[in-house]
């Protein structure tokens, strides 16, 4: 019993001097570890003290103090766990065009500002930055928004988001969808700054209109300004997209270059014809320009007309009209031009 006692009888702490190399070492080390391990380590150090984790534990931390030690014999590969994302941070999936991208974006991001800032995806144009233009224009789950006004952060719930690129048909121009076709070839544009917009929202428009009045593509096209006031040739190219979508058979304008336009009346793709005219007295806006020249487009034989507030270039089909005729039409119209 005398002996039992006596074998239970605690062990007084062994003393080591901590300054001297350990005469054996608890842990296997590998050849490598003796090659590059220091002589004594902060761990050996802080053992053979016989401070212990709890010592060090009180005076700075026992999780820090601890992870410290394991952070210094752990394997190279062993990585500390990330960091949690600031609150101001969001992760997202977004589906663009069909593809999805994984990105974590400032909870006061826009839409645009993802697209163009962090996947240099430049599908959109920026022009007010404040939901007044539309040339910042996608579609969301269908419905055209402002991209310049919606907040990434909340577009991470499989919603759609379609931008310009994403409706293209195929590659290399014979592949364009009807609305940008019709856009190109109906000279919807000058610029171009506001035209990605017009045509994601008559884009819109026609995947739930076929037929589409005047009226119905102006109050959808509503929250779209064109500077350049092509606001003719855009309409026109709605109507003909819509009735190339519905299996029409449709005949664009071709727009024409600088260099046709100085000729005399020439000849070009189609049969058609085509002379530049100055009015004798110029117009006062760009916007009479746009008035005249749907009016122009109304009467038989003429099949385009473009120009600016001093010179007009009709297109006109031949077999009906001749250069007179076009003459008398514009002085008919009240802006005769010059001879
Ligand atoms: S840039 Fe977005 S509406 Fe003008
Ligand atoms: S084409 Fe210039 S703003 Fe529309």
């Amino acid at each position: 019993m005398a002996e039992d006692a006596k074998s239970f009888q605690a062990k007084p702490p062994e003393q080591v001097d901590p300054l001297q190399p350990p005469t054996s070492d608890p842990q296997p080390q590998t050849l490598k570890d003796k090659e590059t391990r220091p002589l004594v380590t902060r761990r050996d150090f802080l053992v053979r003290s016989n401070a212990g984790a709890a010592a060090v534990g009180a005076m700075t931390g026992v999780g820090f103090a601890a992870g410290l030690g394991e952070q210094r014999t752990r394997s190279p590969q062993a990585r500390p766990p990330a960091l949690p994302a600031p609150v101001t941070m969001r992760r997202v999936a977004l589906d663009i065009d069909g593809r999805r991208y994984d990105v974590t974006v400032d909870v006061r991001e826009s839409l645009w500002e993802t697209l163009n800032h962090q996947l240099g995806l430049s599908n959109s144009n920026l022009g007010c930055d404040r939901a007044q233009c539309g040339a910042c224009t996608v579609l969301v789950d269908g419905r055209a928004v402002n991209s310049c006004a919606l907040l990434t952060a909340r577009l991470g719930r499989g919603q759609k988001i379609v931008t310009v690129a994403g409706i293209a048909l195929g590659p290399g121009p014979e592949g364009l969808h009807p609305v940008q076709r019709a856009f190109w070839l109906e000279g919807g544009f000058q610029c171009g700054i506001c035209t990605r917009g017009f045509v994601m929202s008559a884009y819109a428009l026609l995947r739930t209109t076929k037929n589409p009045t005047n009226a119905q593509i102006k109050e959808a096209l509503a929250g779209n300004i064109c500077r350049c006031g092509e606001y003719a040739g855009i309409l026109r190219a709605v109507q003909k997209a819509a009735a190339e979508l519905r299996g029409e058979a449709v005949t664009y304008s071709a727009p024409l270059k600088p260099a046709e336009e100085a000729r005399p009346a020439t000849a070009i793709a189609g049969g058609s014809v085509s002379k530049q005219f100055e009015f004798v007295t110029p117009l006062g806006t760009i916007e009479q320009f746009d008035e005249l020249s749907l009016e122009l487009k109304q009467k038989p034989g003429i099949l385009g007309v473009s120009g600016t507030e001093r010179t007009i270039t009709p297109v006109w089909d031949p077999t009906r009209l001749d250069e007179a005729k076009v003459r008398q039409i514009l002085a008919e119209s009240g802006h005769p031009v010059k001879p």
